[in-house]
């Protein structure tokens, strides 16, 4: 299990355990975790489940994909710490990961 911390647009905090091997959008979706829609179910092709990588993670969350970074185009408000969550897979080196959700997916 590793420790996520989601927060929403209006600074609501959600701490939760994600089970190592999901994503971190199914870590959301399970958890009834607000502010991630996820509309394509995690097949990179909707970019519903944007969130800003707290600065202190985004070296440990990796590189995007090049798929990741095209479907990034038909997200609002993207930062150079967007991500799709559904593209970042959950791992103990992740223990503690931070990630912030867009004012809205859509
Ligand atoms: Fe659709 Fe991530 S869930 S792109």
């Amino acid at each position: 299990m590793t420790k996520i911390t989601y927060i929403e647009h209006d600074g609501t905090e959600h701490v939760v355990d994600v089970k190592n091997g999901l994503s971190v959008m199914e870590g959301a979706i399970k958890n009834n975790i607000p502010g991630i829609d996820a509309d394509c179910g995690g097949a990179c092709a909707c970019a519903t489940c944007h969130v800003y990588v707290d600065a202190a993670w985004e070296d440990k969350t990796g590189d995007k994909s090049a798929m990741e970074e095209s479907m990034l185009d038909f997200a609002e408000n993207v930062e150079p710490n967007s991500r799709l969550s559904c593209q970042i897979k959950v791992s103990d080196a992740l223990d503690g990961l931070v990630v912030r959700m867009p004012e809205s997916q859509h």
